[in-house]
């Protein structure tokens, strides 16, 4: 596990999200109501990139086939979807959003 660097925190408003890959892993990152949050950034069901979805209160609607996941526990909550999606540790310093993704 290792802490990286995906954006500044001024690049992301209230009610966002944006798609940022680190490691060549594909990263969704949130912010809601003040607090960060991260997300896999592809759908569980088919390919889709979950950062080109809606947020709709706390949970993220897949651009492809409209399934939800919870944004902070990365539940699936809505078909087509039904396998949950990893989350990952998040944290604001000195300006700068970092999450803490597994090297493997
Ligand atoms: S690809 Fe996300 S719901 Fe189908």
């Amino acid at each position: 596990m290792a802490w990286h660097s995906v954006a500044k925190s001024a690049d992301l408003d209230d009610d966002e999200v944006i798609g940022v890959e680190v490691d060549g892993k594909e990263i969704a990152v949130y912010k809601l109501g003040g607090v960060y949050y991260a997300t896999h950034n592809i759908c569980t069901h088919e390919y889709a990139c979950l950062s080109d979805g809606y947020i709709e209160g706390d949970r993220i609607e897949c651009p492809l086939h409209q399934g939800y996941f919870h944004i902070p526990t990365g539940k699936a909550q809505g078909a087509p979807v039904t396998e949950d999606i990893p989350t990952y540790p998040v944290k604001e310093e000195d300006g700068e959003i970092l999450v803490d993704v597994p090297d493997k």
